[in-house]
């Protein structure tokens, strides 16, 4: 089989790209591990940047995503009883759309299923061959059988788990991490959201976040011990110390019910350098992670997506190599940003075990610094809603 680009890896990058492409005339196939069905039956974080919208729209599939998706012009943030707004649209000028990943994985699929996109399901053994040169194959197995896929570029897509980041050879790649000493315990509840907006809570038991999908669908996350399963909180104990984390307001609102998922995730901050060896291009999960605090994981995915679709136009309309060369350079100056933001957002919202009596003060300091500073929410405000591309 032949194909332009060859897209290793069916999550919300390997799509975005492909869908981003075909409106463009060039013509992909997505190499994907699982099935549609197991990729749409994961739960992410649902805040989009604007830049992601744009994107979405760029690649027609935006209607779904301006209907369902909801609005939000600020967050809350409490630290024990105290609460404040950062106002998105006063302090950055724009807003973020709270809509699903899941719904946004959904509406790629498709979009790409209607305009008779490529895939291939079930690949195993994936590996790319001649990426340092002029005509890279993929090579992978399906049911046992050998196939070959030859191709101009590879997108690795593959998340933190694939197999494209370990085809860069060790010399030349670089990988930096820092791994947090607690995990996040999510649930997903048919239960009205208690508050219009997200509410960030830094509490002395430790961040709880407040968030949701629609009218009736709300998502809860607690900071938890990584030694905890989600099996050890029962429904009640959950909700018992949400309510414990969050302003007494709004913990009399909170509308409990029964879980209808939990799951704990670690933090971790990761980034590998450089994004591109050759023809091979990492893009999203597979080249860098971030905690959760900020919902910047899709987001950073996406720039990703925008420097590499925009360098393959480049290359195929233009002739012209300068996007391609460029790519892991422009793709890391954000990323980088993107990690210092949810890195700076976790330390200020969590408890850590080894956090002294000064530490604490100076997290206090600095939750009362952004709460009465302007161009502090200005800073806070303009990396939430996204950095410009
Ligand atoms: N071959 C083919 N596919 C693979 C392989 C492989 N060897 N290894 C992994 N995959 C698939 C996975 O099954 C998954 O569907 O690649 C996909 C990667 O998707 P994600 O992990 O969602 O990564 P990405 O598309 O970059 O999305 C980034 O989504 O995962 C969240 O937190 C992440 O929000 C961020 C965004
Ligand atoms: C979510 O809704 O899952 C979510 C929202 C914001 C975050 C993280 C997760 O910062």
């Amino acid at each position: 089989m032949r194909t332009q680009v060859a897209i290793i890896g069916g999550g919300p990058s390997g799509l975005l790209l492909s869908q981003l492409l075909h409106v463009r005339g060039i013509d992909s196939v997505v190499l994907e591990r699982k099935t549609r069905d197991y990729v749409l039956g994961r739960i992410r974080a649902g805040v989009l940047e604007q830049g992601l919208v744009d994107l979405m729209q760029e690649a027609g599939v935006g209607a779904r995503m301006t209907s369902h998706g909801y609005v939000h012009d600020g967050a809350l943030i409490s630290h024990g009883e105290e609460i404040f707004r950062i106002d998105f649209a006063r302090r950055a000028g724009k807003p973020v759309i709270v809509y699903g990943q899941t719904e946004l994985t959904r509406d790629l699929y498709e979009a790409r299923e209607k305009s008779g996109g490529r895939f291939e399901f079930h690949v195993e053994k994936v590996r790319v061959e001649g990426a340092d040169s002029e005509t890279p194959t993929v090579i992978y197995e399906v049911g046992g059988e050998e196939r070959r896929l030859d191709c101009d570029f590879v997108a690795g897509c593959d998340g933190f788990h694939g197999v494209s980041r370990n085809t860069i050879p060790a010399g030349v790649r670089r990988e930096y991490e820092k791994v947090y000493p607690f995990g996040w315990l999510g649930v997903l509840s048919e239960t009205p959201p208690v508050n219009h907006e997200l509410i960030y809570a830094n509490s002395e038991r430790g961040f709880a976040l407040c968030s949701m999908r629609n009218e009736n669908l709300s998502r809860y996350y607690i900071q938890c011990s990584l030694s905890d399963s989600p099996a050890d909180w029962t429904d009640h104990n959950f909700w018992d110390e949400l309510k414990r984390r969050i302003p007494a307001e709004q913990a009399e609102r909170l509308v409990t019910g029964p879980s209808i998922e939990k799951s704990i995730a670690p933090l971790r901050s990761f980034v590998t350098e450089p994004m591109r060896w050759g023809r091979l291009f990492l893009c999203g999960d597979a080249a860098h992670i971030v905690p959760p605090t900020g919902a910047k994981g899709l987001n950073t995915a996406a720039s990703d997506v925008h420097y590499l679709y925009n360098a393959l136009r480049q290359f195929y309309e233009e002739r012209d190599e300068e996007g391609i060369d460029r790519y892991s350079e422009r793709a890391l100056a954000r990323v980088w940003k993107a990690e210092r933001f949810s890195w700076w957002f976790s330390s200020l919202m969590h408890r850590y075990p080894d956090q002294s009596e000064f530490d604490l003060k100076m997290q206090r300091a600095e939750v009362d610094f952004l709460r009465d500073n302007e161009a502090a929410q200005v800073a806070m405000a303009q990396n939430y809603v996204g950095l410009p591309y």
